[in-house]
C-alpha cells in the first residue's frame, strides 16, 4: 500500500491561511463550537448527503452521516457534511434521470470549491449514486462510495414482494381481473416496511453493486440491509477509510480504471443487473477517460452466467442476496473462472481479489454455482440494424427466451400518453405476436429518457394468459421491471432516423443470438416517410429543460451532458473576497 504523502493538503489553501482570509475562512466554522485545533492540517473530509424527504429511499441518510463522521474523527480528520441535490426516483417528472447530470454539477462544483481534501458519498436511490460518482470523478479527489442499503423484504398474504417488480406484475393481475383494487391498495404499506432503497435488483441495488465492484465502495457495500447494525458499522468504517486515503493521496481515478469498469459489467451480468448500470458507467467512465462503449458491454458480458436468483430476473430479493454472502461471492466466482480482473485496486487498499477470495456462500439456492448457474449467457446484449444504428440493449436475463427471436407487426405509439389511451381500446388490432414500439421518450424527446420502456401489456392479451411481448423503445426501465424488451434506441425518435418511421403494421425482426433490430420497410418507402417526418416540438425553450434537451448526448454515450466529459481536478479556486 501506498506511504503517507507530503503534498500540502488543499483545505490548508484557506484553514492554513493568516491573516483576513484565514480569519475569515475559520472564523465561521467555528460558529458551532469546532475548536480552534480542527484546523491544524488535518485531512478534511466532506460527507455529501442526498438525505432528503422527497427521496423516500434515503431517509435514513442522517444516521449514516453521523457514523461517518465519527469514523472520520476517531482517524484524525475534520468531517464536514453538506447536502446536495437528492433524486428521489419516486415522485420526480418527467424523471429522476433527466436531472442525474445537474446533480452531477451541483457535487462537482460544491467539492471543488470549498476546502476538501477527500469526500464520501452517500448514496441510494436510483440516480443518486450515478450523480455522486460523475461529480467526484469530475474532481478526481479521494473519495469512497456509501451506499444506504436495501429495505426488508416486503410481505403481503405471507408471501416476499419485491419494490417494483410486484408493482408490475400485481397492476396486471388487476387489468387481467385476477386481483382486487382493494387487495391493490392493501399491498402498498407491506411492499415499503423499513428504510432503504428498492430491495430487488433494480437500479439502486444494482448500482449498490456497481460500487462495490468498481472498488469505489468497501465490501459489504452493495446487500447489507440499510436497517442492518452492520450497515452503520460500514459507513463509519468509511469515514476511517478516507482519512488514510487523503493522507496517501489516492485519488478516485487510481481506482476507476478500464480493468474495474470491466470487473464492473461482468459483475452486472452475473447479478442480473439493471440495464441502467449500461448508461451510467458509460457516462461515470467519460469523466475519466476511460472509453467504455456499448461493444464493451456486449463483448464482456457474453458467456457471463447470472449466478444471483434475484427479482426481478428471480424469486428472492436484496435482503436474501446479503443473507448468502453478498456481491464479494459472486465476484469470488467471477475470479476463480478468469471473469475478474484481480489486481484491482479498491477504496479499503486492497485488490479486488484480496477482498473476496474467502468468501463464503450460505444461501446457494440465492448465489447459485458457476457450474449450475441461475441462467446462462446472462449479459446484457447490444443489438443493433436500421432500427437503432447506434445499438439498443436487451436485458437478457429478464427476457422470455422464445420471443428472443421473433417477428411481428409493429403496434406503435407516439408517446406514452398516446399509449395509455391507446393500450386499452378493444378494437386495437393488437395479437401476442405484435411488437409494441413507443417513441419519443428518448433524453431529448421526452425529455430525461423515463422508465417507460416496459409498456404493459393490453388487457385482451393479458386475459389470454400471455404475460410476455417484444417492446422497443428510446426509453429506459425500471431495473425492476422485466420482460422482452429492448431499451435505448439510439439515435432516439427525436431526431428523425429509421425508428422515428415505424408505422402500424410494418414487420419488425428481433434477433437477440445474431445482435439484430431490423424494420422490414424497404428503402423508397422510408425515403417517402423521412420527407414527411417533423420533429417534436421542443418542451420548454429557457431554463434547465432548455440546457438538457440541448447538452444531452444520446443513451449508447451514456446521456451526459457534451460539456461535462471529462474532468476539471480539483485546482484552488481564486480568493473569494
Ligand atoms: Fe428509490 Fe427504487 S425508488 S431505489
Amino acid at each position: 500500500m501506498k506511504k503517507k504523502s507530503n503534498k500540502r493538503l488543499r483545505s490548508q489553501s484557506w484553514f492554513g491561511r493568516d491573516g483576513a482570509h484565514g480569519f475569515i475562512y475559520r472564523s465561521w466554522v467555528q460558529n458551532r463550537g469546532i475548536p480552534h485545533d480542527q484546523f491544524d492540517g488535518r485531512p478534511v473530509i466532506g460527507i455529501c448527503n442526498t438525505w432528503s424527504e422527497l427521496t423516500p429511499c434515503n431517509t435514513h441518510f442522517r444516521v449514516l452521516a453521523e457514523q461517518v463522521k465519527l469514523g472520520v474523527i476517531e482517524a484524525g480528520g475534520f468531517p464536514l457534511e453538506f447536502p446536495v441535490m437528492s433524486l428521489g426516483e419516486t415522485l420526480m417528472r418527467p424523471s429522476a434521470m433527466m436531472f442525474r447530470n445537474l446533480a452531477s454539477m451541483d457535487v462537482e462544483e460544491t467539492v471543488r470549491a470549498n476546502p476538501l481534501d477527500g469526500v464520501v458519498l452517500l448514496m441510494g436511490c436510483d440516480k443518486t449514486t450515478p450523480s455522486l460518482l460523475m461529480g467526484a470523478a469530475s474532481v478526481n479527489l479521494p473519495t469512497i462510495g456509501v451506499s444506504g442499503g436495501p429495505m426488508l423484504r416486503g410481505i403481503y398474504h405471507g408471501c416476499a414482494i419485491g419494490s417494483g417488480t410486484d408493482v408490475w406484475a400485481m397492476s396486471e393481475k388487476v387489468r387481467a381481473g385476477k386481483l382486487s383494487q382493494d387487495e391493490f391498495h392493501e399491498a402498498e404499506s407491506c411492499m415499503h416496511r423499513s428504510h432503504g432503497h428498492c430491495m430487488t435488483m433494480g437500479t439502486a441495488s444494482t448500482m449498490a453493486c456497481m460500487v462495490e465492484a468498481l472498488g469505489v465502495g468497501l465490501p459489504g457495500n452493495a446487500a447489507i440491509p440499510a436497517v442492518d447494525g452492520r450497515r452503520n458499522v460500514l459507513a463509519r468504517e468509511a469515514g476511517r477509510r478516507i482519512v488514510t486515503l487523503v493522507r496517501e493521496d489516492f485519488a478516485l481515478s487510481q481506482i476507476l480504471t478500464r480493468h474495474a469498469f470491466e470487473n464492473a459489467i461482468r459483475a452486472n451480468a452475473a447479478i442480473g443487473g439493471s440495464t441502467n448500470a449500461v448508461i451510467h458507467l458509460i457516462a461515470l467512465a467519460g469523466r475519466v477517460g476511460v472509453k467504455l462503449t456499448l461493444a464493451d458491454w456486449d463483448r464482456l458480458g457474453r458467456k457471463v452466467p447470472a449466478l444471483v436468483n434475484l427479482m426481478p430476473s428471480g424469486a428472492f430479493l436484496m435482503e436474501d442476496f446479503h443473507e448468502a454472502g453478498g456481491l464479494p461471492v459472486v465476484l469470488r466466482d467471477l475470479g476463480r473462472n478468469g471473469l475478474l480482473h484481480r489486481n484491482a485496486i479498491t477504496a479499503n487498499g486492497r485488490t479486488i481479489w484480496d477482498n473476496v477470495k474467502k468468501a463464503q456462500c450460505w444461501r446457494p439456492e440465492v448465489i447459485q454455482p458457476f457450474a449450475r448457474p441461475f441462467k446462462r449467457d446472462a449479459g446484457i446484449a447490444v443489438v443493433r440494424g436500421n432500427m437503432a444504428p447506434d445499438g439498443a440493449v436487451i436485458k437478457t436475463s429478464a427476457a422470455t427466451p422464445r420471443l428472443m427471436k421473433h417477428r411481428g407487426p409493429a403496434i406503435v405509439f407516439d408517446s406514452i400518453e398516446h399509449f395509455y389511451r391507446r393500450i386499452n381500446d378493444p378494437k386495437l388490432p393488437v395479437t401476442k405476436d405484435s411488437v409494441l414500439v413507443l417513441k419519443n421518450c428518448g433524453p431529448k424527446g421526452y425529455p430525461g429518457m423515463a422508465e417507460v420502456g416496459n409498456m404493459p401489456l393490453p388487457p385482451r392479451i393479458l386475459k389470454l394468459g400471455v404475460t410476455d411481448m417484444v417492446r422497443i423503445s428510446d426509453a429506459r426501465m425500471s431495473g425492476t421491471a422485466y420482460g422482452t424488451v429492448v431499451l435505448h434506441v439510439a439515435p432516439e425518435a427525436a431526431l428523425g432516423g429509421v425508428f422515428a418511421l415505424v408505422k402500424d403494421g410494418d414487420i419488425v425482426e428481433l434477433d437477440v443470438k445474431k445482435r439484430k433490430l431490423w424494420l422490414h420497410v424497404d428503402e423508397a418507402e422510408l425515403a417517402r416517410r423521412q420527407k414527411r417526418w417533423r420533429a417534436p416540438a421542443p418542451p420548454m425553450q429557457r431554463g434547465y429543460y432548455k440546457l438538457y434537451v440541448d447538452e444531452v448526448q444520446q443513451a449508447n454515450r451514456g446521456a451526459d451532458f457534451n460539456f461535462l466529459v471529462g474532468n476539471s481536478g480539483a485546482p484552488i479556486p481564486r480568493d473569494n473576497h
